[in-house]
């Protein structure tokens, strides 16, 4: 039973009451090339209640991953505020913003970005590795996500050896392992065959309902956006529109009509 459940109450209901886990207001970034100024985001304002699945939509190029890496602390805005939980993301401290993505954000990449040189349970752990927080209850944790994620016949590959879909549900069990309160998902299903795709969107709802984790997921693919609370369209460097779907999976084909209305 999710936690909407045993309260009584509707998905919408509980997101609508549920505290705001990531606040983003007026966020701008522009990336300076040679002489010129390349603007991505402009006064960006984004909101994501815990227990909140959000997707982004957007064209190639309008700074959806620019934004991913801006609330994640590995790229900075040049202006604008992060507010996640009860802290104000200060992009001067490097110490913090290592300290966010240690403790409290898990992070989806577009490109997998495992390490080569590591087996895939050694990958898993590395959060806990890093962190200096290994233990053998830890590697409980690690092998119980592995096995969420279907990649137990796997422990011992190296991401050579598998194909793009496994490495994507391998970097999934590692962005979860430390248990964030926000995972930020950068096209998560961009690589893997529709089957695929549906477990990973499966995990990312089952993320928000049982582990109280907002998800904030980058994405083309409108089928995968239905399975999101809300689709947040990116245009121009703002959102430009928003869908809410009532926290259910939702038909498509609303999400294909605003991209085609929007031109997106
Ligand atoms: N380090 C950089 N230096 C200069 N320009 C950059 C840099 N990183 C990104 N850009 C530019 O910023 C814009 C936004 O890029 P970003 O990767 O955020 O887009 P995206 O929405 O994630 O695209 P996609 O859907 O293809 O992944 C692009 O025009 C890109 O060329
Ligand atoms: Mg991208």
């Amino acid at each position: 039973m999710t936690a909407a459940e045993s309260k009584g109450q509707t998905g919408v209901e509980f997101i609508r009451m549920a505290p705001t886990l990531l606040k983003i207001s007026n966020l701008s970034k522009c990336y300076r090339l040679g002489s010129s100024n390349i603007p991505v985001l402009e006064r960006l304002q984004l909101r994501v209640a815990a227990t909140e699945m959000v997707a982004i939509m957007g064209p190639s190029g309008s700074g959806k991953t620019t934004l991913l890496n801006c609330i994640s602390g590995i790229d900075a805005p040049d202006s604008g505020s992060v507010r996640l939980g009860d802290r104000t993301i200060d992009y001067t401290s490097e110490v913090e913003r290592t300290r966010l993505r240690r403790h409290h954000i898990g992070m989806v990449f577009q490109f997998f970005n495992l390490i080569p040189t590591l087996t895939v349970e050694e990958n898993v752990r590395l959060p806990f590795l890093i962190a200096k927080e290994d233990n053998p209850q830890r590697l409980n944790r690690v092998q119980s996500l592995l096995q969420e994620v279907g990649m137990t016949q796997r422990l011992h590959h190296f991401p050579s050896q598998l194909s793009g879909g496994e490495m994507q549900l391998v970097s999934i069990a590692r962005a979860l392992v430390h248990a964030p309160e926000l995972l930020l998902a950068d096209e998560p299903t961009g690589n893997v065959n529709p089957q695929v795709g549906r477990s990973i969107m499966r995990i990312l709802r089952n993320t928000t309902a049982h582990a109280g984790t907002g998800v904030l997921m980058a994405t083309h693919s409108p089928e995968h956006a239905a399975w999101a609370d809300r689709v947040c369209f990116l245009k121009d460097g703002a959102i430009c529109a928003e869908i809410e779907q009532h926290g259910e999976v939702q038909n498509a084909a609303r999400i294909h009509g605003k991209l085609l209305e929007l031109g997106i």
